[in-house]
C-alpha cells in the first residue's frame, strides 16, 4: 500500500464525468469531522439516522438547497437511493397516473396509462425513455439522434401533446455535451420533468416552472449514493395506491426521506457542498465561474478549428461536459496519455461520441481548467 505523507500534494486535475471532483474545503471539513462529528463523539458514518445530530444534518442540507434554488414552499425535497436510474422508473410509475386506471397500475398493464412526452437529446434521455416505455406509452416530442445528439432542439421543433402526463427532458447530456440554455415550455397544465443530474446547482433556475427536477448527486452536488428529487406537492395526488413503499414518492415525502435508512454520509456531503455554494455567493456566482471556465476551453477549440472539433453545435454547448475531437484517433489517444502524465486525468470521451471530454463541474478549480487550456495549446503546437 502506498503511504501518502501529504495527501494534498498528490491531488490531480480530475476531469471525470462522475463521480467527479468535489470542493477541497468540503473534503477537508469531512476529514476534520470524520472521527468526531460536532462533538457527538462519533463519525457521521456511525450515526443513527434517527439521531438528533443526523436530523440536523438532513434538515440543513434541505434548507440550504432550498435557499440556493429559492425552492417554493409547495415543493418537497427528497433524498433517495437508486441513483438517477431509479428515477427513470419511479417518475412514470408515480406521475403518469393522471387518468391511469388503478387496476392498470396494480396489474402491471401500464399500456393503458396516460402518454408522456419526452425530448430525446442523448444517451441519458434515451435511457430514461427506454425505462418509461416499459411503464406505458411515450411520445418523442423531438429527437436529435440523426446528427448524433449534437444539439438541443428549438421550442418550435417540439411536437407537444396538451394532454401528456408530463414533458420530460434532460437539461444536460453528460455524454454528448449538449445543454438546454433555457428549459422547454410545456403546454399549459402539463408538468415539466427534468433530469438535471449533470448540471444540478450549476446555475439559477426558476423551480416554479418545474413539476419535478431530480439529480444523481455524484456529479455536481456530492458523492454517489443519493439522488435529490424536488417535487411539486400537488403531483403527489397522482401517486397510485399500492406501489411498493420505497418506490412511492408519497411515502418518502411523508417520512421526510427517512422511511428506511437513507444514505446518511452522502446526504451529509451534499449538505456540505450546498453550504460551500452558499458561502461562495450562491448559484449566480457559481454560474458566472462555470461560464468563465467553459469559455476558456471553448476559446482554445474555436481558436484552432482545423485541429479541435467541438462535438456540440455552439448554441447547444454544455458548460459542464465539453466534448471535442482531434484530427484522428491516434492523436486523441496520445492527447489523453500525455495529459495524464501531466496530472490532467479522465479526459477520454465516452465510446459513443469518441474523442475527448473535459468535465468542468462546480468544484473544478479554475487553475485546473487553465492547466488544461495550456496543455491543449501546447499539444496543438507540437502535433498540429
Ligand atoms: C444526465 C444523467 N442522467 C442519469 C445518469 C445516471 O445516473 P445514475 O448512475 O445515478 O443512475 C447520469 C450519469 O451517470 C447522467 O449523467
Amino acid at each position: 500500500m502506498t503511504i501518502y505523507t501529504d495527501a494534498t500534494a498528490k491531488r490531480v486535475c480530475n476531469f471525470a464525468a462522475g463521480p467527479a471532483v468535489l470542493p477541497q474545503p468540503v473534503l477537508e471539513k469531512a476529514r476534520d469531522e470524520m472521527l468526531n462529528y460536532a462533538g457527538s463523539g462519533m463519525s457521521v458514518l456511525e450515526m443513527s439516522h434517527r439521531s438528533a445530530a443526523f436530523e440536523d444534518i438532513i434538515n440543513r442540507a434541505e434548507a440550504d438547497l432550498r435557499t440556493l434554488y429559492g425552492i417554493p414552499a409547495n415543493y418537497k425535497v427528497l433524498f433517495l437511493q437508486g441513483g438517477a436510474n431509479l428515477q427513470f422508473g419511479m417518475i412514470p410509475m408515480n406521475l403518469r397516473a393522471a387518468g391511469t386506471p388503478i387496476d392498470a397500475v396494480l396489474t402491471g398493464n401500464w399500456s393503458k396509462g396516460t402518454p408522456i412526452d419526452a425530448v430525446l437529446t442523448g444517451n441519458w434521455s434515451k435511457a430514461a425513455i427506454k425505462e418509461a416505455k416499459k411503464l406505458g406509452p411515450v411520445n418523442i416530442a423531438a429527437t436529435t439522434e440523426a446528427t448524433n445528439f449534437n444539439r438541443i432542439p428549438a421550442q418550435n421543433e417540439l411536437q407537444l401533446d396538451p394532454n401528456a402526463a408530463y414533458l420530460y427532458f434532460t437539461s444536460n447530456e453528460t455524454i454528448g455535451g449538449v445543454e438546454w440554455q433555457t428549459e422547454p415550455v410545456p403546454p399549459a397544465g402539463v408538468p415539466l420533468v427534468c433530469d438535471a443530474s449533470s448540471d444540478f446547482v450549476s446555475r439559477p433556475l426558476d423551480i416554479s416552472k418545474y413539476g419535478l427536477l431530480y439529480a444523481g448527486a455524484q456529479k455536481n452536488a456530492g458523492p454517489a449514493g443519493v439522488a435529490v428529487v424536488i417535487l411539486r406537492e400537488d403531483l403527489l395526488a397522482r401517486v397510485p395506491e399500492g406501489l411498493v413503499s420505497i418506490l412511492d414518492y408519497k411515502v418518502m415525502a411523508e417520512n421526510k426521506s427517512l422511511y428506511n435508512t437513507p444514505p446518511c454520509f452522502s446526504i451529509y456531503i451534499v449538505g456540505l457542498v450546498a453550504k460551500w455554494l452558499l458561502d461562495l455567493g450562491g448559484l449566480t456566482e457559481i454560474a458566472k465561474r462555470n461560464q468563465a471556465k467553459a469559455d476558456l476551453i471553448y476559446a482554445v477549440i474555436d481558436g484552432a478549428p482545423d485541429f479541435f472539433k467541438g462535438h456540440a453545435e455552439k448554441a447547444s454547448r454544455s458548460r459542464m461536459n465539453l466534448t471535442f475531437r482531434l484530427p484522428n484517433e491516434d492523436l486523441e489517444k496520445k492527447f489523453a496519455k500525455e495529459a495524464a502524465a501531466e496530472g490532467l486525468l479522465e479526459l477520454k470521451g465516452h465510446r459513443s461520441v469518441g474523442g475527448l471530454r473535459a468535465s468542468l463541474y462546480n468544484a473544478q478549480p479554475l487553475s485546473a481548467v487553465e492547466a488544461l487550456a495550456g496543455f491543449m495549446k501546447e499539444f496543438k503546437k507540437k502535433n498540429g
